[in-house]
């Protein structure tokens, strides 16, 4: 009989648990596609008491993730842990150099040092492998990577981060706020350990600096990612949207810059219309739009967090690796990824969504028109509702295309405006075509 494949697995949290889980429902298909029997050998975590509801009789057990990758005998190490530095880019780098095959979910280390470690296991005819690292189950890297391979890519825009598209579509579902929404997802167990990386838009940074590399052919580069969060995200902000005809969405698009050849990579949250396949997707979804010269644009969605989905794209890759199937790394040779320059958003020319919360007296819309006039920021539509409770109001803003450092500056001119309440709130529009 064939050999069988003999994995490691540090960090039995929900992906871990959900391997497991997954290995032993599918078994047989998961044979038959791999060719041989894949069987988990050892798995590490420090929490041996929780009851897991997975049978792991049979496993040995560590306490310490390093030992592990130093002692097993193992073909594949299935890292878990996450972080960029630490534990998980120890073991990583410790499973490399003993000619072991890498899977892993972790973004942040792929994002931070993901060339680095491309070049060592490619030096060394071993597979790093990361489905699981971008958009949960979806099989979004492998699409990029081997199934638009005959495309050159202009453009990648995406909903990388299921926390905050459960918090941005369940504010506007349910008229709740942003942290009660928060403490909810977090309870269902999409956020990252530390969610400030979810809402911050760190995560999608992560994860699109990953894409933008397979796509691009470029290295990945996380410090070129112009990143945003949506704390500041209001339902008021989802409702005046709404009567616009936009939706909001944490998005990371990534596109050549006609300019400087370089590619502009940046994450915020942002207006698209409601027409939009990316205006529809609901809850932990997410989904890529990936537009090539050949394909044109095919769009990919699916759940992008949660035990199930990131464990099925895990399991995907031990299945690849079980069956002996190997590309690079990011698409092309590690040593071939190009360097390229990074964009400013300064030059950012669109059109943008401003609230401004002002004291309702005269002359107080007459001053916000003059110092759009002044940075010469035309106006699309304004729209002003009765008094809130302390007598100000909301005054909402579409602009026609701008440039972004005019619309700034018109910004610091109203900053310095008595009758303004509150800073104003700004968002982009994307005009996605
Ligand atoms: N915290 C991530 C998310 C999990 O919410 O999308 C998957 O990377």
């Amino acid at each position: 009989m064939t050999q069988p494949l003999k994995i490691a697995i540090a960090g039995l949290g929900t992906v871990g648990t959900g391997a497991v889980k997954i290995l032993q429902t599918n078994k047989d298909a998961i044979t038959a596609r791999s060719g041989r029997p894949v069987v988990v050998t050892a798995v590490a975590d420090l929490d041996k008491k929780r009851d897991r509801g997975i049978d792991l009789s049979g496993i040995t057990w560590f306490d310490d993730a390093a030992a592990m990758v130093a002692t097993a005998d193992i073909d594949v190490y299935v890292e878990l842990i996450g972080g960029a530095e630490g534990i998980a880019r120890k073991t990583v780098e410790a499973a490399l150099a003993r000619k072991i095959h890498v899977v892993t979910a972790n973004k942040a280390l792929l994002a931070h040092h993901g060339v680095a470690l491309a070049k060592t296991a490619e030096a060394v005819g071993i597979t790093l492998a990361f489905e699981a690292a971008v958009g949960g189950g979806i099989p979004i890297i492998k699409a990029l990577r081997e199934g638009l391979a005959a495309n050159t890519i202009s453009r990648i825009t995406g909903i990388l981060n299921g926390t905050c598209n459960y918090i941005l579509t369940t504010m506007r579902n349910t008229g709740r706020d942003f942290a009660d929404v928060l403490k909810e997802a977090q309870e269902l167990g999409y956020a990252e350990s530390d969610p400030t990386f979810d809402i911050d838009g760190i995560d999608t940074a992560h994860k699109l600096a990953i894409l933008t590399s397979l796509a691009f052919g470029t290295q990945v580069d996380i410090k070129s990612v112009h990143a945003e969060g949506i704390r500041h995200i209001s339902a008021l902000d989802i409702q005046y949207a709404e009567e616009f005809g936009y939706r909001i969405r944490l998005l990371g698009l990534a596109e050549r810059d006609k300019k400087t050849g370089g590619i502009v990579q940046r994450v915020y949250p942002c207006l698209i219309t409601s027409d939009q396949p990316l205006a529809g997707v609901e809850g932990v979804f997410n989904a890529i739009v990936a537009e090539g010269d050949f394909v044109g644009r095919s769009v990919y969605e699916g759940r992008g967090a949660g035990a199930g989905p990131a464990a099925s794209a895990v399991i995907a890759d031990v299945v690849d690796i079980a069956a002996g199937r190997r590309t690079p790394t990011f698409g092309i040779p590690a040593t071939q990824l190009k360097a390229l320059p990074s964009v400013s958003l300064d030059q950012h020319v669109g059109e943008y969504y401003v609230r401004l919360l002002v004291v309702d007296r005269p002359g107080v819309l007459a001053d916000i028109a003059g110092a759009f006039r002044d940075e010469a920021v035309s106006m699309e539509s304004v729209l002003q509702r009765g008094k809130t409770e302390n007598a100000n109001v909301n005054i909402v803003i579409i602009t026609h295309e701008t440039q972004e450092s005019n619309l700034l500056r018109a910004l610091k001119r109203l900053k310095a405006n008595a009758a303004l309440v509150e800073p104003p709130h700004m968002m982009r529009i994307e005009n996605l075509g």
